[in-house]
């Protein structure tokens, strides 16, 4: 796709229009933009030593949140941590295990994650920037009463750390009471971007992960995406590409990672781009697959479906740890798995161009908590100019709100046939 030079020329305005909304900080909730170059120091050594506090304290520790307030730990500490951290590396690291609650209201994996932590010393992190939400308080309700019941009270408290609104919410308002430790989500930066505050930072570095590095990954994006030239700004040629798509009728974006340690990063992915753009019948819709697996699930469709979708793929440059094929049937012509992972995905990759499907390739260096920031930053830059290229407010999610609220009025009705 090659737009004249006047087209062209048309993006460079738009875009330049909106470097300079996003610069000026114009909506609400973009603090964000600016957040890596001014995290404040001394708030990342009370992390830190709050990390160290909470692995002195127990051996398992449950995240508890929904949404923005856990998906980007969580796609974190899947990337940088083994697949095998709970069940083996956490006790190898001397590093509590950690278990996610809060996202969901399944009844069958509470009664088993209070089984499971009855051999487990301890601690709660809960996040929840307004302190109001269902799911989450739920979880956090259920988790304390457990604390309450085999530490006391007292000593729950100290066990218990929770992230939310500096001010505002139930949750201020007990962690206050209760004399929880706290850490304030800042009031500039909504839910799907805040996992570079004390939102994600504080569960990445309870699982060891070097914050410092991450941040020092973002602030490297930040800076190098703060340029409003289309030319030369790779963040901003990805946000107007996907418009560009969306607008040739790919309504559909897939993003494919053939690392499985990238799976959650996709459903990161998919909740900043699903909620920031998709309103008032407009935007993309996200997706994911993860390869080969869904090559053999969903390789059909991408092959043969109906074309009205593009493909994202996430790639990794050189990976830390390989393995060689010696004694393998393709020994003579690959030399890694990890090579051959890459011919896959080439060969995926032919197949689908030959149908015209259009393929975006984002390759990361390597994995690593300055990557992972670096990802975090250009995707949530990118999301905020596709956003705003196709008319929306990338920052409220007036979908979810509605939600929320049908669920508070159901259950205040039914509190009221009660009484
Ligand atoms: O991005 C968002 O704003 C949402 O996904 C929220 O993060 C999610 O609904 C959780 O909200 P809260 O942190 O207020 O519990």
């Amino acid at each position: 796709m090659q737009p004249d030079l006047t087209e062209w020329q048309q993006y460079q305005r738009e875009i330049g229009v909106i470097h300079e909304k996003l610069n000026k900080k114009q909506d609400a909730y973009t603090g964000w933009v600016d957040w890596p170059l001014r995290v404040p120091p001394e708030l990342l050594t009370e992390i830190l030593e709050t990390a160290e506090e909470i692995r002195r304290q127990c051996t398992a520790l449950v995240v508890i949140g929904i949404g923005g307030s856990y998906l980007g730990a969580k796609a974190c500490i899947e990337l940088l941590q083994s697949p095998f951290y709970n069940e083996y590396y956490a006790g190898r690291q001397k590093r509590p295990r950690i278990y996610f609650a809060g996202h969901h209201l399944s009844a069958i994996y509470y009664d088993e994650l209070l089984d499971r932590l009855a051999d487990e010393e301890v601690c709660l992190c809960v996040i929840s920037k307004s302190g109001t939400t269902l799911e989450p308080s739920i979880a956090f309700e259920l988790l304390r009463s457990y604390l309450w019941q085999r530490y006391g009270i007292k000593e729950a408290a100290k066990r218990i750390y929770a992230i939310t609104d500096a001010e505002k919410g139930a949750l201020r308002a007990e962690a206050h009471e209760q004399g929880y430790k706290t850490f304030a989500v800042p009031d500039d930066v909504g839910g799907r971007y805040s996992v570079l505050t004390p939102v994600g930072l504080l569960p990445i570095a309870v699982a060891g992960i070097d914050i410092k590095a991450m941040l020092k990954g973002a602030a490297m994006a930040c800076k190098m995406y703060d340029n409003a030239d289309l030319y030369s700004n790779v963040c901003y040629q990805y946000g107007l590409l996907r418009n560009l798509l969306q607008r040739q009728g790919k309504v559909i974006e897939i993003f494919e990672v053939y690392e499985g340690r990238l799976r959650y990063f996709t459903e990161w992915l998919k909740q900043l781009f699903g909620e920031s753009e998709c309103k008032d019948g407009k935007g993309i819709i996200p997706m994911s697959m993860q390869m080969s697996t869904d090559l053999h699930s969903m390789g059909q469709l991408l092959q043969d479906g109906r074309q009205i979708f593009f493909e994202t793929v996430l790639t990794i440059e050189t990976i830390s740890r390989d393995l060689p094929l010696t004694g393998s049937a393709y020994a003579g012509t690959v030399s890694s798995m990890h090579q051959l992972n890459q011919i896959v995905e080439a060969g995926a990759r032919k197949a689908h161009l030959k149908n015209d499907t259009p393929n975006i390739r984002l390759t990361v260096r390597e994995l690593s908590a300055e990557s992972f920031g670096y990802m975090v930053y250009f995707f949530e830059k990118a999301c905020a100019v596709s956003c705003y290229l196709t008319g929306v407010n990338p920052f409220d999610q007036p979908g979810v709100e509605a939600y929320k609220s049908n669920i508070k009025a159901a259950l205040r009705n039914k509190q009221s046939v009660r009484q």
